[in-house]
């Protein structure tokens, strides 16, 4: 089949290069002129793991190609996705602006038996497909016969090749029963289950997917918080919850809450909607309220083991959104700093990223250095927080931190090192929903962690 993808972020060129590459001929359009150049010339603009060596794969076998007039695409392509982002502003608002200056570039095409779909992959809010539909059908002439689907996308960044190949789940909102036969036929060389359903459904479904993650992750925190004011163990609880099949083993983790492109602004595009209709979520605005408390209790935290921050020197290891992509939008860390030196000016703040560090400089106050090593970041620094849980963090031996910092002291906001470990080895390591032990080699002395003389 011949088609077309209007938006080459990730989801796009997932998309776009992920049906390529089962054999479709597939045109990426993006108005960012820049990357499509960049595009062309076989550079990613993002850190996505496997995601260049499918486009190159495909670039090179002539399946996959770019372009940056969406205007042209619907004269070639029968299948059109559109996966262009719809940020949301502060009040919950989605921006739209992308989708329909899409839409309104969509050119004519010559008369033709052959009905077109355009199929919208970006989250929207319910009913989208169908303003789309007939503001589409308002401007085409009549011998243009389009049919407009909802398959939302469900793909993780960091996973998103992985995600394409192995879905958990396509859903396919349609009112036309042979679109479904279509797409279903489309997509059945891909292993996941196939929903068939109606526009407003399968639109829901998507905000309500990202509404349930961050209301399970939320739920983890505030659990977290209690696991650390009764003396529990939260990680023992949540492996516990996990083992029952009826939650599930996965977004129980508990740390620094959620960030990223998706869920904090879904969440409050679903809040919106909701308010809009009279069906409140007072759950989800739960969760996004508990979200945004937790870089405030990280702070306490750290207050809790060094005296006067604003005289001291802090690293933040990691500022993406989660480890696996170089994506710093709406991430904890950032929220973090903000919140340290809200509460601290003149503190010293360092950080590093192993992949986010060059995004992280464009947007951070100069007062933050941001290091090219852990290392680096550690330097003479009188405590640490772990605010991404990248790999490479937890190889860092305990000789390491004690070598590199003025005090061995990290928060650990994913729960991602070997407390018991490092504690044992002479570094205090603090993480989320669990009492701290001290190494023998520290006390607890006028409000701050000290090491015995
Ligand atoms: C999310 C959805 O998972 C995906 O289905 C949708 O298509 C897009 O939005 P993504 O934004 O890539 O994907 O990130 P995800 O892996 O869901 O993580 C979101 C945030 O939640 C991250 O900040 C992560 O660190 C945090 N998280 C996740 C937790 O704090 N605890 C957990 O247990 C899991």
């Amino acid at each position: 089949m011949k088609m077309a993808v209007i938006g080459a972020g990730i989801v796009g060129l997932a998309t776009g290069a992920g049906f390529a590459d089962l054999g479709h001929t597939v045109q990426c359009v993006d108005i960012d002129t820049s990357k499509i150049a960049q595009l062309s010339r076989g550079i990613i603009p993002y850190y996505e793991p496997g995601l260049e060596a499918l486009v190159l794969r495909n670039t090179a076998a002539g399946r996959l190609s770019f372009g940056h007039d969406p205007a042209k695409v619907l004269l070639e392509a029968e299948l059109v996705f559109i996966a262009v982002g719809t940020p949301t502003g502060d009040t919950g608002e989605m921006s739209l602006a992308a989708l329909w200056s899409a839409i309104d570039r969509l050119e004519a095409w010559p008369q033709s038996d052959v009905r077109r779909i355009v199929a919208i992959k970006s989250t929207v809010p319910v009913g989208t497909s169908e303003r789309v539909e007939s503001r589409l059908r308002g401007r085409l002439p009549e011998h243009c016969l389009v049919d407009i689907v909802s398959i939302p996308e469900f793909m993780r960044e960091g996973s998103s090749v992985r995600d394409f190949f192995e879905p958990s789940r396509i859903v396919i909102g349609t009112s036309s029963a042979d679109v479904a036969e279509k797409l279903t036929q489309l997509h059945q060389r891909l292993p996941g289950p196939i929903l068939a359903t109606d526009r407003r459904s399968a639109e829901l479904a998507k905000l309500a997917a990202n509404a349930c993650l961050a209301v399970k992750i939320s739920f983890a925190n505030e659990i977290a918080a209690l696991a650390e004011q009764t003396g529990a163990d939260y990680p023992s609880v949540a492996h516990s919850l996990g083992l029952d099949p009826r939650i599930g083993p996965h977004f129980l983790a508990a740390g620094l809450g959620f960030g990223g492109s998706c869920l904090p602004k879904d969440t409050r595009a679903l809040v919106r909607l909701a308010d809009e209709v009279g069906a409140p979520q007072t759950l989800v605005e739960a969760a996004v309220r508990a979200n945004a408390m937790l870089p405030l209790r990280m702070v306490r935290k750290l207050e809790a083991a060094i005296s006067d921050p604003r005289r001291r020197k802090v690293a933040i290891l990691g500022l993406s959104f989660k480890p696996g992509t170089d994506d710093i939008r709406e991430a904890p860390a950032l929220r973090l700093i903000a919140e340290l030196t809200r509460r601290h000016p003149g503190i010293t703040l360092t950080a590093y990223d192993p992949e986010a560090g060059a995004a992280a400089r464009k947007v951070l106050p100069s007062s933050v250095t941001v290091c090219d090593s852990a290392e680096e970041a550690l330097k003479d620094a009188d405590a640490a927080i772990l605010a991404t849980e990248w790999r490479e963090f937890r190889h860092i031996p305990a000789d390491d931190f004690k070598k590199w910092m003025n005090r061995p002291i990290i928060m650990d906001g994913r729960n991602a090192l070997d407390a018991a470990a490092l504690n044992a080895q002479g570094v205090v390591c603090i993480g989320v929903g669990r009492l701290p032990v001290l190494p023998k080699e520290f006390i607890r002395r006028a409000g701050e962690l000290v090491p015995k003389i």
